[in-house]
């Protein structure tokens, strides 16, 4: 009898500690803010990223447009609030001179898209196209220079012409060509992956080129408040930010990139659809490693710039799979799942939870490109999981990050372990609160008990939205397109301050109490 009983409480305690996940959120000391800038999106000549994605050509009839940027993917980008666009790559930003997409189209050159598909590049698309587009889209653009193949003075050159307000040769060409106010530009990236398609540079050869970039990006004391982002690390590659903090006079460098995607292997990718729990396990597994990339990276800044001056960037992150069949290999075009969905929401709160440090990303690519939001075929659009996620959580945009304790079973896979659960919560201007959690776990629930530590104030209004779907793989078609999307949540109960909620297997979940 004694064994039996013994028995029943150890099951009992297992199912306990498989499936209850404790949460404090502390509602009084948040201290930094969640910049909106984290929710940036990226735009390359890659694919039909731009061509056929953004952009259908000012003479098309058959696709509402304006300009030639397509209706509906503004209206859908604007409702996800996208606060920064990156363009125009990628490694082809290491090869693009934007001389060559300004003025009259008949007469701009074309060159070769050597890194993607080896296609012809007719320069229609070029800089008062994206900058006119980022008005549109209410945007701010980021634009990222040639510097693997360009000039110190084609990047002056280029500054000049979008953004000065005088007399110059370059802002009457801008002039001449339709545009007589300069546009904003804040956000210049000095390259794009100088460790490897931006010129396989050594991070001590990098840092010289940067400066000298760098320095005539701006006048003596910067007072046009450029902010210039340096080429970053490759995943954990802690070297190269060890060297450029190190060796950039923090004077000329406002952010330092990093890139990593979440991906099996990269001579070994899985099907964007057709994958495996072990796959998809391994694949948050990768995702979920951003944490500690960011936690060793941010180390090795905290010891040169201990005041957090200087940004993380994280200007490319996403999943990466095989792309889809009879597609072209080099336009990296996959399909998006519940997978995807479980990648932008864990990544997400890992951003936000360091928000004192991270302060700018961009998810790779907005549009029919890796883990795109938006996927198009010729007039039809499709939103994918991934912008469902990224629309739900833009609540915390410029909201103040709330530290949040999480204690969460584990989601197992042979000998590896992820925490099932992942947090993340902000209070905003009109005191309400979000909290984003995800569950990863394929096959089990969680029971979440959240205590909102929030001295005398009480909450009384608990509501919320759902993302989660059959299976792993599930994801929109244009014959279905509205098959994954949020909506409400009716399974969390507050009382007295303590939350309590249910999530199901592979789900997305947004509160907001107040
Ligand atoms: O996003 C696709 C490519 O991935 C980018 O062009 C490059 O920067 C990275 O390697």
């Amino acid at each position: 009898m004694r064994i039996y009983t013994l028995l029943f409480a150890f099951l009992l305690f297992t199912r306990l500690a498989t499936s209850q996940t404790n949460v404090t959120v502390d509602v009084k000391g948040g201290k930094h803010t969640i910049s909106k800038h984290i929710y940036g999106h990226f735009a390359e000549h890659l694919g039909n990223c731009i061509y056929g994605g953004f952009y259908v050509g000012e003479e098309n009839r058959t696709i509402a447009h304006q300009g030639g940027v397509r209706l509906d993917v503004v209206d859908a980008l604007k409702k996800l609030k996208i606060p920064n666009l990156r363009w125009p790559g990628g490694c082809f930003a290491d090869t693009y001179h934007w001389k060559d997409g300004v003025g009259p189209k008949e007469k701009r050159p074309t060159i070769v898209n050597t890194w993607w598909g080896g296609v012809t590049e007719d320069n229609s698309y070029g800089t008062h196209n994206f900058l006119n587009m980022c008005e549109l889209l209410q945007t701010e653009p980021y634009l990222s220079a040639n510097v693997g193949s360009g000039t110190v003075q084609e990047l002056a050159e280029w500054m000049q012409y979008t953004t000065f307000d005088g007399i110059s040769p370059m802002s009457l060409w801008r002039k001449q060509n339709g545009r007589e106010q300069p546009w904003k530009v804040k956000f210049w990236g000095v390259g794009n992956e100088a460790w490897g398609c931006g010129g396989n540079m050594r991070p001590e050869h990098y840092v010289d080129v940067y400066r000298q970039y760098a320095t005539f990006m701006t006048g003596w004391d910067n007072s046009n408040k450029v902010f210039r982002i340096a080429s970053g690390a490759n995943s954990s590659d802690y070297n190269w930010t060890e060297v450029l903090m190190r060796d950039i006079p923090h004077h000329m460098l406002e952010g330092v990139a990093l890139h990593h995607y979440s991906v099996i292997d990269w001579n070994k990718k899985s099907s964007a659809t057709g994958f495996t729990e072990a796959e998809y396990f391994t694949t948050l597994q990768r995702a979920l490693f951003m944490d500690e990339l960011i936690e060793k990276h941010s180390a090795i800044m905290d010891k040169y710039d201990p005041t957090k001056k200087i940004a993380l960037v994280v200007d490319e992150w996403g999943g990466w799979y095989d792309v889809e069949k009879g597609t072209n290999p080099g336009f990296l075009f996959q399909q998006n799942t519940m997978r995807d969905a479980m990648i932008a929401g864990v990544t997400l709160n890992i951003f936000q939870n360091h928000s004192d440090r991270v302060r700018m990303a961009n998810l790779a690519q907005t549009i029919n490109v890796l883990q795109a939001v938006i996927l198009t075929k010729e007039e039809k659009m499709i939103l994918t999981p991934t912008y469902h996620v990224m629309e739900m959580y833009n609540v915390h945009q410029d909201a103040t990050l709330l530290p949040v304790q999480l204690q969460s079973p584990y989601y197992k896979m042979g000998n590896e372990q992820l925490k099932s659960v992942s947090a993340s919560a902000s209070i905003n201007a009109a005191g309400e609160i979000h909290l984003t959690l995800v569950n990863i776990h394929a096959t089990e629930s969680q029971e979440v008990s959240i205590d909102l530590q929030s001295g005398k104030a009480v909450f009384n209004t608990i509501t919320g939205r759902i993302l989660t779907s059959k299976k792993l793989q599930d994801h929109n078609t244009f014959d279905n397109p509205r098959n994954i999307q949020p909506i409400t949540y009716t399974g969390a109960i507050l009382n007295n301050n303590i939350l309590k909620a249910k999530l199901p297997p592979f789900s997305v979940v947004v509160l907001k109490v107040k």
